[in-house]
């Protein structure tokens, strides 16, 4: 968590509505590996990390409400009986949707003001959208005492970004966001929703992020094509989600599905088993294993699932290319955003360095090379 940002939404709020707020950080997330399977309610293995957002919100009494979007430089003063989605996907959206599902579930809230400003970039694949209706929550849930369990919060942000935001999104990035523990990745059971955190330490390895810089327009309908496509094959074999299905039952229905479909849902069903597999390796601190599983997941992602982008591709042939990388993949929802890297800690320079230039001699734009420390979930800052 940045210091000088904390300070920034403190001294706006203040000055600005002349009490003391409650201060939270949302973290963002990286997922290491199951990717596209929490809709199908398989296993995920990601971490908060310490990059997210960083709200204060407290009460107001002038008759509305204001957010501030401080990165974006922009204010709303909204009522709180007249909510309805705003269109062009904007971040009020965000405020809004946890608003309305708080008010959906009959938890009654007054007008309150809130301040934000993150250090996720958007786009990336790292959830600031998560960490933005988690610290909404969270905040509200502090400040009207709303007694609502950290469960109940994040199927409240998850059902915001269904209704307000339009992605029928998993429980992922909520549950990863509030849920983080320090230096460690959490196997989450997107059934249950309960989590096994196992400690990450890699010793002379580590993690980095490398972000494309682009993020394909096509995203968020591709999004919620790819879970309906989930659910008419889970539909047809009669089982409530893939996580029901192996490649065995699939086998069965292969008439009844195109090629393309057929590739999807099998996908689906190898990664839930890698996910399990790499969770058993990071158990006995099998790196090379962990390493292949990502290649492979990738793999997957970009041939079977197609929610990569060329850019994602050419890192991770970059990744390959290189001795010290045990692993890359595309991380997130797709088409664009980031890769993760698992790569020997003595190697991470002269990897970026090559990467970035290879990257910009073949896109003739940036990419981000992102270093990150596992953190805390949602909390306020004392
Ligand atoms: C987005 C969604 C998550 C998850 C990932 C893909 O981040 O918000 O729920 O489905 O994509 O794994």
């Amino acid at each position: 968590m940045s210091k000088e940002l904390l300070n920034q939404v403190k001294k706006v709020f203040t000055k600005r509505f002349k009490n003391k707020p409650y201060l939270i950080f949302s973290p963002g997330r990286i997922n290491i590996i199951g990717e596209h399977v929490d809709y199908n309610e398989g296993f995920v293995l990601p971490a908060a990390v310490n990059k997210g957002i960083i709200a204060a919100i407290g009460k107001s009494d002038t008759g509305f409400s204001t957010a501030i979007a401080l990165d974006l430089d922009s204010t709303i003063k909204f009522d709180l009986d007249k909510l309805k989605p705003s269109k062009g996907g904007s971040w009020e959206n965000y405020v809004f949707g946890v608003v309305a599902e708080l008010q959906n579930r009959n938890k009654v809230i007054g007008d309150f003001n809130i301040v934000f400003k993150g250090n996720i970039p958007s786009g990336a694949g790292m959830s600031s959208s998560a960490a933005l209706e988690n610290s909404v929550v969270f905040g509200l849930n502090k400040l009207f005492d709303l007694q609502l369990s950290k469960e109940e919060m994040i199927l409240i942000s998850q059902k915001a970004e269904h209704n307000y935001v339009g992605v029928k999104c998993g429980i992922m990035d909520q549950y990863a966001s509030m849920f983080g523990i320090k230096n460690h990745a959490l196997l989450l059971d997107c059934r249950t929703i309960t989590s096994k955190p196992y400690a990450i330490n890699f010793k002379n390895h580590q993690l980095i992020l490398i972000n494309t810089n682009v993020k394909h327009n096509l995203s968020d309908s591709a999004y919620n094509d790819r879970r309906s496509v989930c659910e008419s094959i889970a539909e047809l074999l009669k089982i409530d989600s893939l996580r029901d299905a192996s490649e065995k039952d699939l086998e069965e229905i292969i008439n009844k599905v195109t090629p393309e479909n057929y590739q999807k849902a099998l996908f689906v069903i190898q990664e839930i088993e890698r996910t399990q597999k790499a969770a058993e390796a990071l158990q006995n601190n099998n790196l090379e294993t962990l390493g292949a599983l990502l290649y492979t997941s990738h793999n997957g992602l970009q041939h079977q699932y197609k929610v990569s982008c060329d850019e994602l591709d050419f890192l991770v042939e970059q990744a390959k290319k290189d001795k010290g990388v045990l692993g890359a993949r595309m991380m997130g929802g797709g088409f664009g955003g980031c890769t993760i890297n698992l790569i020997e800690r003595n190697k991470v320079k002269e990897f970026a360095d090559s990467t970035s230039k290879a990257y910009k001699n073949k896109f003739n734009n940036d990419c981000s090379v992102y270093y990150i420390e596992l953190s805390e979930g949602t909390h306020i800052i004392k």
